[in-house]
This record gives structure tokens, C-alpha cells and sequence, in this order.
């Protein structure tokens, strides 16, 4: 969508706030021995007291909340019985919907201090979310946002899953524009405007460069496990420096 009015900037920056809290409540829970379905709960109770409703049930049915991916998987992960172990690599993403108006977020964190890979991955992928971030601006292209994850995950030897990326977001939970993808594509033209509203997320890998579907019919998992981190933040574009709604 693009933000026509201060209501919409109110209600989009209302069900950011909301999808940010459920991340960072699930984040601090995720410790050894706490089983993803008990993670999901917990997002899912800070949903619920807001009166949001969690957007891969509504729009999916998905059979989760939040989605929660571990290790190889990359995205979609469905919560479940997995307990939680040093060493594993978890990323949580929520999205929700309040009054109409719909919000995504995601995060990677390690169980692991001492990890040095599995860190820098993690690192990697925040911090080319938050350079692709910062570079967005009316009347830029939309694959900045790609060449500029792109760019992030070469410098530090890893690389990015070319089948997953960004979308659109706002009235729904996926809009056009689609495909924002984690490379520069030179075929892509498309501009971003003033008001845009985008769900901007880095798919960084230490190997593989796409994913596939699991038997699930869900979880996309590289088929080679190597690792992936995910970040997400739903933005939205202006003149300068984007609004970010979900920091
Ligand atoms: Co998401
Ligand atoms: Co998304």
C-alpha cells in the first residue's frame, strides 16, 4: 500500500509496535530446552493482547502463529515439539493484523556466544538490512534494496538465497510490489515512491543460494542445510530516511 493519510501512518506504526514486542518476547525466550511451539505461544500472547491476529493463520492457514525456522531452514518453519539446543541458529518472524492494517517483522539469533561463524551470519544479515534500509528513497530503484543486501553478504564470504525476499505489505500481508529480491536484478526498473509501504527482509546464507519446499508443504530449508539468517522490518519509504515501523 502507500500511506495516503496520518491515519494510515498511525495504524501501520500501531501494528509495528505490536509485531516488534511479539519478536523481542519470543527472542528472550529462546534459550536450551524450550520447544519452538512453547516459542510460538509466547508471540502469540502478545498478539492476542493487543487484539491482533497472527497473518500466515489468517491469510494461510498456517499451522503456527509466528513462524520459527531453525538451522537449514530458511523460512516457515512450523512450530512444534523441536526442542531447542546449543548451537542451533532460530530465527522468529511475525507478522499481524490490526484494524485492517498489516505489519511484518523477523530475527536470527544463535544459542551460541562462542560461535564465530554462526554469529557473523547473524551479523551479516542484520547489518545488510539496516544499509538496504537506510538507502531506500522515493524515487530510488527497488533492487537498491537487493544490490545493496547483495553487496553486504559478499563482503563478509557468505551469500544470499536468490528464491526469497521482501514484498509489499500493508492492507494485506503480501502486495505488490513482490519479488524484492536479495540480489540486483538489472531487469527490474521499478521505483520506490514517497508512502511505499514495504516488508524489506535479507536472506543470507553460508553456502546455499536457494531453498526448497520441505514435505511439510511449509518449511523452505536449503538443500545442502547450510545455515540461513532472516531479518525483516517493514518500512515505510519518504523522501529521506525511511520510517521504520517495526524497530
Ligand atoms: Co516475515
Ligand atoms: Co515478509
Amino acid at each position: 500500500m502507500t500511506v495516503s493519510s496520518e491515519k494510515d501512518r498511525k495504524a501501520l506504526e500501531k501494528i509495528g509496535k505490536i509485531v516488534s514486542d511479539a519478536r523481542e518476547e519470543m527472542i528472550k525466550g529462546i534459550k536450551p530446552g524450550i520447544t519452538t511451539k512453547e516459542l510460538d505461544e509466547i508471540g502469540e500472547s502478545v498478539l492476542s493482547e493487543y487484539g491482533a491476529k497472527s497473518a500466515p493463520k489468517s491469510a494461510y492457514n498456517f499451522p503456527g502463529f509466528t513462524c520459527i525456522s531453525v538451522n537449514d531452514q530458511a523460512a516457515h518453519g512450523i512450530p512444534g515439539p523441536l526442542v531447542l539446543k546449543l548451537g542451533d541458529i532460530v530465527n522468529v518472524d511475525v507478522s499481524a493484523e490490526l484494524d485492517g492494517y498489516f505489519a511484518d517483522t523477523g530475527a536470527t539469533v544463535v544459542l551460541d556466544r562462542e560461535d564465530v561463524l554462526k554469529n557473523k551470519l547473524c551479523n551479516c544479515s542484520q547489518s545488510a538490512l539496516m544499509k538496504s534500509i537506510s538507502r531506500a528513497r522515493a524515487g530510488c530503484k527497488l533492487n537498491l534494496i537487493g544490490k545493496t543486501i547483495y553487496e553486504e553478504a559478499k563482503a563478509n564470504g557468505f551469500t544470499v538465497i536468490k528464491n526469497l525476499g521482501g514484498h509489499g505489505i500493508g492492507r494485506k500481508l503480501h502486495e505488490d510490489p513482490s519479488h524484492i529480491l536479495n540480489y540486483s536484478n538489472k531487469w527490474d526498473t521499478r521505483l520506490m515512491k514517497s508512502g511505499l509501504v514495504l516488508a524489506v527482509e535479507t536472506f543470507i546464507s553460508t553456502k546455499a543460494e536457494y531453498v526448497s519446499e520441505a514435505k511439510d508443504g511449509w518449511t523452505l530449508r536449503t538443500p545442502d542445510h547450510s545455515l540461513v539468517a532472516q531479518f525483516e522490518h517493514t518500512i515505510i519509504v519518504t523522501d529521506g530516511e525511511p520510517i521504520i515501523i517495526t524497530a
